[in-house]
């Protein structure tokens, strides 16, 4: 039988919001997306903080390391002007925030949480992630994902029922090891790879690729042809009809 891709929406719909932001991930549950992907960090005093940069010059109007700031300076900052100024009133969500959002308006929602500690060491932030998965009673339908592969054993090791997914860019050559010895259940690569020779062996061994980030119908596409089970997208109304 052919499954029908599911989309998730790329730091929420952030082709249209400012990633990573309420506003993104609200618009990602109103238009029917099936999952929201999401990055991870931490700040000074432990909260766990929605954002993809390690620091946060790029997304507010503020300048330093996330690592650096308390949760209650943080959240001073404007995180939707430099997107654009009618989302003035956007600020760094705190990622409970997010999953109640998500639980409230779509309890059927797929979670992928990405860990964004492949750069800075986050202590902890496999525990305080989970402890907050829980807390809303959101496990089943939540991924973790990361770039960091020891992070993903900590993962498993804390909890071995959660879902975990291995990430990379382009065709590792020790792929075929990593899926070997690692923990995980789904790989999250780009396209290059799930139309590789190898992501094909893999593919065909069960294991599901998830890719990202798929912005065009062209690709969309040819990773149809491919059997891919999600694609990852900064606009999923794109392909909401013509799945
Ligand atoms: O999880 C897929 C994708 O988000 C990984 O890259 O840099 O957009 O977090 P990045
Ligand atoms: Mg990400």
């Amino acid at each position: 039988m052919n499954e029908k891709v599911k989309l998730f929406a790329h730091r929420g719909v952030s082709g249209e919001y400012p990633e990573n932001t309420m506003a993104a991930f609200k618009a990602a549950v109103e238009m029917g997306a099936d999952g929201i992907e999401l990055d991870v960090q931490l700040t000074k005093d432990g909260q766990v903080v929605v954002i993809h940069d390690e620091t946060i010059n790029r997304t507010t109007n503020g300048i330093g390391y996330v690592k650096d700031f308390e949760w209650k300076q943080l959240r001073r900052y404007d995180a939707g002007s430099w997107f654009d100024p009618l989302f003035i009133n956007e600020r760094i969500p705190l990622l409970e925030e997010v999953l109640e959002l998500v639980k409230d308006r779509n309890p059927h929602m797929l979670m992928n949480i990405e860990l964004k500690n492949d750069l800075l060491e986050y202590p902890h932030l496999e525990e305080k992630v989970l402890e907050i998965v829980n807390k809303l009673e959101m496990k089943e339908q939540t991924i973790i994902s990361s770039f960091n592969s020891e992070s993903l054993v900590k993962v498993n090791q804390l909890d071995p029922t959660i879902e975990t997914a291995f990430l990379f860019a382009g065709i590792p050559t020790d792929i075929m090891t990593r899926i070997k010895t690692l923990p995980i259940q789904a790989l999250h690569c780009e396209a290059s790879f799930a139309q590789s020779i190898i992501g094909r062996k893999i593919r065909d061994m069960g294991m599901p690729l998830r890719v990202f980030t798929i912005n065009s119908l062209e690709e969309f596409t040819l990773l149809k042809k491919e059997k891919v089970p999600v694609i990852i997208t900064d606009y999923p109304h794109i392909f909401l009809n013509n799945l």
